[in-house]
């Protein structure tokens, strides 16, 4: 057992299935209805835009439908509670960790809530429907946002950031994460070379689970509260 101070944090779409937003991988998962080169690289959205804007639509009018589960209500929690650094690093689009209340949070793949214009560069609150071609707020050109969304084949956001983090934690804890998808499936393996405690919360092991010290089995609202308690009164892992 070892002490605790600085905390990275991974989310991944497993956050969030209790909540009633579809994951990626699985049987009812996103990727079994949709060919991720159709809705989620640069060249799809070239050769489709509004294939790929409806998608995103879609999946930003779902957000209004659903709620945060306890699972991110624990983590918001923990950012208001913790002493230490703590960084939530969250690979979802939805928001849900930011209407639970976690401030201390990065989206290193993009937001659903976001646009991303071509034109000027900016980037802006956004929760419309772009397939209807709005306006960018900033400069007024029609027809030039994009969801700001990391792509594959697209660099995730903060990368430097999210390192230097890794390289400075006690403990690493992965929530709700298949482990499939790079660079945040390699985050246990940079944190473990620094010295850090590892842990995975999932509903069944990951990809990369035997890089982990610890590995808890079961549903994210279920266990991801009773671990932020144990935490927050042992300072343990
Ligand atoms: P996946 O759909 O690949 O994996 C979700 C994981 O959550 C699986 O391992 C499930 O077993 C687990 N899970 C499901 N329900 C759970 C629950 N209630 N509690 C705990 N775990 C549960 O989603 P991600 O790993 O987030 O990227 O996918 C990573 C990236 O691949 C996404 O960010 C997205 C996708 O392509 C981009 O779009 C760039």
């Amino acid at each position: 057992m070892k002490a605790i101070q600085n905390i990275v944090i991974l989310t991944g779409a497993g956050i969030s299935a209790e909540s009633g937003v579809a994951t990626f991988r699985g049987p009812d998962g996103l990727w079994e209805g949709h060919r991720v080169e159709d809705v989620a690289t640069p060249e799809a959205f070239v050769r489709d835009p509004d294939l790929v804007q409806k998608f995103y639509d879609e999946r930003r009018a779902k957000l209004k439908t659903v709620q945060p589960n306890a699972a991110h209500q624990a983590l918001a929690k923990l950012d208001r509670t913790w002493a230490g650094e703590l960084l939530l690093v969250t690979q979802n689009v939805d928001d849900l960790h930011d209407r639970a209340g976690s401030k201390r949070l990065l989206h290193m793949h993009g937001e659903l809530n976001s646009a991303w214009c071509l034109a000027c560069d900016a980037r802006s609150p956004f929760d419309g429907v772009m397939a209807a071609a709005p306006a960018c707020p900033h400069c007024h050109q029609p027809g030039c946002l994009r969801p700001d969304i990391v792509w594959f084949g697209e660099m995730p956001y903060q990368m430097e950031r999210i390192e230097q983090a890794l390289s400075n934690c006690d403990l690493f804890v992965s929530i709700g994460t298949s482990g499939a998808v790079y660079p945040a499936a390699g985050f246990v393996q940079t944190a473990r070379y620094h010295g850090a405690q590892t842990l995975e919360i999932n509903l069944d092991p990951s990809e990369g689970s035997f890089h982990f010290h610890e590995s808890r089995m079961g549903k994210a609202g279920e266990l991801v509260p009773g671990w932020v308690e144990q935490l927050l009164s042992h300072g343990l892992c």
